[in-house]
């Protein structure tokens, strides 16, 4: 598969297998990962990778709750705490692996930093045929000294992007993009 081919058909992938994804794969992906470009060549990512089922629907339970816990009234994420509140709903879609991405420490690039890591590690995590998605709604949770606790983060680190990962078993509809806003000037 060439790049243009993994980078049209990465989709988010939201069930899985329960087969493992071996460690040897692992370790190619965030290879993958750091050789993204980062500001003045910090390469500030560091990578926490979680394979326990029990652990991740633990973190899940306690991601939901804290994020109902720190929710604003607003009625247009309704959709979004009703589906918090479903104690069936696992954040983690049930990946066998779970990838935090953080920097190892706070800074002004980080973000952009840690997010370009974590597309290539999707991408490559597609060229080699499995599925990935970045779990947003645990970020929040991750950023508190709990949830870096439950991960054995360091508290000095700051949780940017965690990647779930693992073979797909279904292949997801394409989903829509929207005409690129394009101004060609001069
Ligand atoms: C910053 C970020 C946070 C996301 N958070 C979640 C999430 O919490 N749960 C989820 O299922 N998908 C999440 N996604 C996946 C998006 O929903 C998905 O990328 C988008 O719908 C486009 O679909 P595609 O990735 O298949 O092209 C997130 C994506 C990004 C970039």
């Amino acid at each position: 598969m060439n790049l243009e081919e993994a980078i049209r058909g990465r989709r988010s992938v939201r069930e899985y297998t329960s087969e493992p994804v071996d460690e040897a794969t692992i370790r190619r992906l965030i290879a993958c990962a750091v050789l993204a470009p980062s500001a003045v060549n910090e390469q500030p990512c560091t990578f926490t990778v979680v394979r326990d089922a029990a652990l991740l629907d633990q973190v899940s339970h306690d991601a939901k709750a804290h994020r109902l816990a720190t929710a604003s009234a607003d009625p247009n994420l309704e959709h979004l705490h009703t589906m918090l509140r479903d104690p069936t709903v696992q954040i983690f879609h049930g990946a066998p692996a779970l990838i935090v991405i953080s920097a190892r420490a706070p800074g002004p690039w980080i973000v952009e930093d840690c997010a370009l890591a974590a597309e290539n590690l999707m991408l490559a995590a597609y060229a080699s045929g499995l599925g990935s998605c970045w779990i947003g709604l645990a970020q929040s949770y991750l950023n508190t000294p709990a949830g870096k606790r439950a991960l054995g983060i360091p508290f000095a680190w700051v949780p940017v992007a965690p990647i779930i990962l693992g073979h797909p078993k279904i292949t997801p509809p394409p989903v829509a993009r929207r005409e690129p806003e394009v101004r060609w000037v001069g």
